[in-house]
């Protein structure tokens, strides 16, 4: 569980409150750790210093493997929305001990992600479980961990109310995110608000491993050694609820024994099919799997082989749990960049609460969107949000090449030929003693890309520094990894045009709002949005009657205008 520094907002704050109603002491514990590192680091005692907390973080990897141990321990059973809460677990516990559970509701229909605390548990459980009786429609006998429970007979008939408290696996409109940092203190805290509200809970995690983890289980069919791992926003510390979940389908557990001469004289080797690629291999394992997933997964729809992309990918939705899938394969380097953006999250609390104020800004402004396209990406976005971060003097995070330098012969890696080697372990790292406030950042974010001089210069988180450009593109964001690539490469002049214009506007409309929340809005009605809430006031629709696009405001006027209609509600009803 995460707790952000905004300790006020997040006791608050209700779904802060829902998590700590999760079953289990691991994450309670973890919770009030974090807690309490919080109220050493803000009243300032040096019981922890910032060293020791960062020397605390899991790893990447221990992150990885301990969330997908739970989700192989870990069974998803539909319900009826009146369910027993209590009679539930109790037929449950017949199994096993359960660690945790939790129930969501997707699609209109109740769920809960039961844990239980061993392996062992599932195969009593599956023992019970009947294939279903269904009389007009023949259906594919494949068995999963996906389980659907029904009441039989009459002696257990559900609730008459329904009693289970859901946790949300969506966010809250953009609106209501503006009324509700309108109402924070400072912009300071509408950032740490923003973090809190938007990133993925501890049970959305979850849920993700385990939906990896039921995946794995159909890809197992063909090479029981595999894992399937997210990456990406699932689990770089900068993913959204509601984000899709990138998927890699791992082989490397396949690779085999390193081959030693046997004394025997005799070396036994599998015989394998050849072709004529790395990328004929991952198109053919992704296109059987992709017709596995559609055929047989339970939950798969709308199943599309993008086996042609620069990255094959097989895209589907999982209804069961509402996530938007894109399983790759032979993805390593996208797996890097994942652990590297994990790693600077850690490094220091102000580096998610900008990344996630930066993300949020740039989708209420339509600078991203889920649509692919000449958009600049989340990951752009996060790269620049870094480099940003690298060059502040002194500066918040150390580059990629420190990075490197201060790697282990453990933390080697090439990749492809292309060298990905930075540090694990964050007791190595020693950061510099910047102190700047996040509001300042947010503020010196925009005026700094306001003014950059895209057109020569290119954005080299690698070396922190800009550099000359080595092509035309409008954007050139070096890719950290492949260094001769270009992560910006789809977006054109008019994106960045629109990036620009808006970080100038925002950078303006935070120089002039108050640092503070203007004391004219205490109470309890509706605030006139302040601060970081006015910078996501949406732009107003840009269709009229006649179809006809109308030019958006800028957004200091939509902002004006905003203001004056909640000053005079008359005024807004008659617009
Ligand atoms: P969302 O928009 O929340 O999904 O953010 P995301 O970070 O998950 O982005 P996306 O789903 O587009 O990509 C998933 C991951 O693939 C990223 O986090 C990166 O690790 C990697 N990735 C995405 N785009 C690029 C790119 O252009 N180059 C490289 N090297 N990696 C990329
Ligand atoms: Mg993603």
């Amino acid at each position: 569980m995460r707790l952000t520094a905004s300790f006020g907002a997040a006791m608050a704050s209700s779904l802060a409150v829902c998590r700590l109603h999760m079953k289990g002491r691991g994450s309670l514990v973890k919770y009030l750790r974090k807690v309490d590192s919080y109220l050493h680091r803000t009243i300032g005692t040096n019981v922890f210093s910032a060293q020791e907390e960062r020397e605390g973080c899991k790893s990447f990897h221990a992150a990885q493997a301990e969330r997908q141990e739970q989700a192989e321990r870990s069974v998803l059973i539909s319900c009826h929305t009146r369910t027993n809460e209590k009679k539930f677990l109790k037929y449950l516990s017949m199994h096993g001990d359960v660690n945790k559970y939790f129930f969501y509701e997707s699609y209109g229909i109740l769920y809960a992600v039961v844990e239980f605390a061993n392996r062992e548990s599932l195969p009593s459980l599956f023992e019970e479980a009947a294939i279903p009786i269904v009389s007009h429609e023949p259906m594919v006998p494949f068995k999963s961990r996906l389980l659907s429970l029904r009441h039989v007979g009459s002696a257990d008939p559900p609730n008459q109310q329904s009693g289970q408290r859901c946790q949300s696996q969506t966010t809250i409109p953009i609106n209501e995110l503006i009324q509700r940092l309108s109402k924070e203190e400072s912009i300071e805290q509408q950032m740490t608000s923003l973090t809190d509200v938007y990133q993925v809970t501890e049970e959305n995690s979850r849920l993700r491993f385990l939906v990896c983890s039921l995946l794995k289980d159909i890809a197992a069919a063909y090479f029981p050694e595999c894992t399937i791992k997210p990456f990406g926003s699932s689990v770089n510390g900068f993913g959204k609820l509601g984000c899709d979940l990138d998927m890699f389908l791992d082989l490397d557990g396949i690779s085999g024994r390193n081959a030693k001469m046997p004394k025997s004289g005799f070396l036994l080797e599998y015989q394998m099919k050849q072709t004529n690629s790395e990328r004929a291999v991952t198109q053919s394992i992704l296109s059987v799997i992709g017709d596995c997933v559609d055929q047989f997964g339970p939950g798969c729809v709308g199943v599309q082989k993008i086996l042609n992309a620069r990255c094959p990918l097989v895209r589907f939705a999982h209804q069961p749990s509402g996530f938007q899938c894109d399983l790759t394969a032979n993805n390593r380097v996208a797996m890097k960049s994942t652990e590297l953006l994990y790693l600077y999250g850690e490094l220091d609390p102000r580096v998610r609460h900008l990344v996630f104020t930066v993300r949020c800004w740039a989708r209420a402004h339509g600078i991203t969107s889920s649509i692919p396209g000449a958009w600049i990406t989340n990951f752009s976005l996060t790269v620049m949000v870094l480099f940003f971060l690298q060059g502040r003097s002194p500066s918040v995070i150390p580059t990629l090449d420190h990075l490197r330098d201060l790697a282990g012969p453990a933390d080697k890696s090439f990749i492809e030929g292309n060298d990905c080697t930075f540090v694990n372990d964050f007791g190595k790292i020693h950061l510099q003693n910047n102190s700047e406030t996040l509001e300042k950042l947010l503020c010196e974010f925009f005026e700094f890309y306001a003014t950059f001089p895209f057109n020569k210069m290119s954005i080299s988180i690698r070396q922190g520094k800009e550099l000359n450009k080595p092509e035309v593109a409008p954007l050139h964001i070096q890719n950290p990894f492949e260094t001769t690539l270009n992560v910006s490469k789809n977006v054109n002049a008019t994106q960045l045009d629109r990036f620009v214009a808006l970080c100038k506007e925002s950078s303006w409309i935070l120089q002039k709002t108050e640092a503070s929340k203007p004391g004219s809005c205490n109470g309890e009605k509706a605030v006139a949005p302040w601060g970081l809430a006015s910078l996501l006031v949406p732009l107003q629709v840009a269709v009229t009657k006649g179809r006809k696009k109308r030019r958006p405001e800028p957004a200091s006027e939509r902002i004006k205008s905003l203001l004056a209609s909640l000053k005079n509600p008359n005024q807004q009803k008659k617009s």
